[in-house]
Formats: structure tokens, C-alpha cells, sequence
């Protein structure tokens, strides 16, 4: 048995493997190659990894842990650790709620229940038809216009429970179009 199967952590026990056809781990090999499997270049792997399939899946990580010689255990803390990587599929929308000091006493909480209900979904979690991932974060840097939230890349200042409802009702309302 492989020595990083006993750092696997349990969600990824059952992780399928990896597929040698796809063109994205060739991509992949080449960095890791023109890196020469330093495991401190850890860090652009996994950039370069979540840039060509979109999120760390848990193939991905097992494959670079088992390239750079690293604990799987490794791998996964620093691709968790830092909120540039995500670990899930992104989707079409994505609503990123500050739950920061200065905006959780602007009311943040009552923003992230109403799209939690609206959608029916947790933070870090994407709708079962990939229209909207809703994320959270720790302060935006926007204090100043709190609560603040992201809306596909744009941040909003001043929010109101419902000004956030009828953005998501927008964009559940374009999906009932295309339909
Ligand atoms: S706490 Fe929300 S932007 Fe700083």
C-alpha cells in the first residue's frame, strides 16, 4: 500500500482515480515537471491544478500529494487553508456573504439565513443545478460600507435582506427563462 493512503482523510477515502486520458492532468504533469517535483512549489501546483479543472477535486489532490512525494493529509490542509482555493465546483452565480466583525453587527447573519433558505443550500455549497455557490468570508476589506457581500466578482455595500433576496430571485428568474 501507498504511504499516503494513511494520511487519506476520510471524505476522500473513497476519491475515484484519476483519469490518464484527460488532457488537464497531462497539463498538469508539465508543471509539475518544469517545477521538478519541488514540494515547496506546492502552492503554484495547486493554482495551476484549480485554474485548469476549475476547483480541487479530490483526484487532483491525490494526484499532485502522490507527484510531490506529500502526505495527502499535507496537501489537503494547505489547499483548505487558504480561501484563494476551493475544494467544490463552482457555480454560475456565486454570492460570497462577509461574516466579519463590522458586517455581522450590520445583520450578515439575517443575509447569508435568507439566501440559505432562498436556495436551500450551506456556505461552501453550490445548487444541485450549479447556478449558485454561496461562500463566506472572514472580512472583504470593506468595513467601511458593511454588511458588505461579493455578487459575481462585485462588491456591494450597504446590503438589506431584501435587496440580497431579489438579486437571487434574479438570477433564479434567468434560469426560469432559458428554460
Ligand atoms: S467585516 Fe465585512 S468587510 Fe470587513
Amino acid at each position: 500500500m501507498h504511504p499516503i493512503v494513511n494520511h487519506r482523510p476520510n471524505h476522500l477515502r473513497n476519491a475515484p482515480p484519476y483519469s490518464r486520458g484527460d488532457q488537464r492532468f497531462r497539463l498538469l504533469e508539465a508543471t509539475l515537471k518544469r517545477h521538478q517535483y519541488q514540494q515547496d512549489a506546492l502552492i503554484e501546483i495547486l493554482h495551476t491544478a484549480q485554474a485548469l479543472f476549475g476547483y480541487l477535486k479530490d483526484d487532483v489532490l491525490l494526484y499532485i500529494a502522490h507527484q510531490l512525494k506529500l502526505p495527502l493529509s499535507h496537501v489537503y490542509g494547505v489547499a483548505t487553508f487558504y480561501h484563494f482555493f476551493t475544494l467544490h465546483p463552482q457555480g454560475v452565480h456565486t454570492c460570497v456573504v462577509c461574516m466579519g466583525t463590522a458586517c455581522y453587527v450590520k445583520g450578515a447573519a439575517a443575509l447569508l439565513e435568507t439566501v440559505e433558505q432562498q436556495v436551500n443550500i450551506h456556505p461552501e455549497q453550490t445548487t444541485a443545478d450549479g447556478q449558485l455557490t454561496l461562500q463566506t468570508a472572514r472580512c472583504l476589506g470593506a468595513c467601511g460600507i458593511a454588511p458588505a457581500i461579493v455578487l459575481d466578482d462585485v462588491v456591494e455595500g450597504y446590503q438589506t435582506v431584501e435587496g440580497v433576496r431579489r438579486k437571487v430571485e434574479e438570477w433564479l428568474g434567468e434560469v426560469g427563462r432559458r428554460e
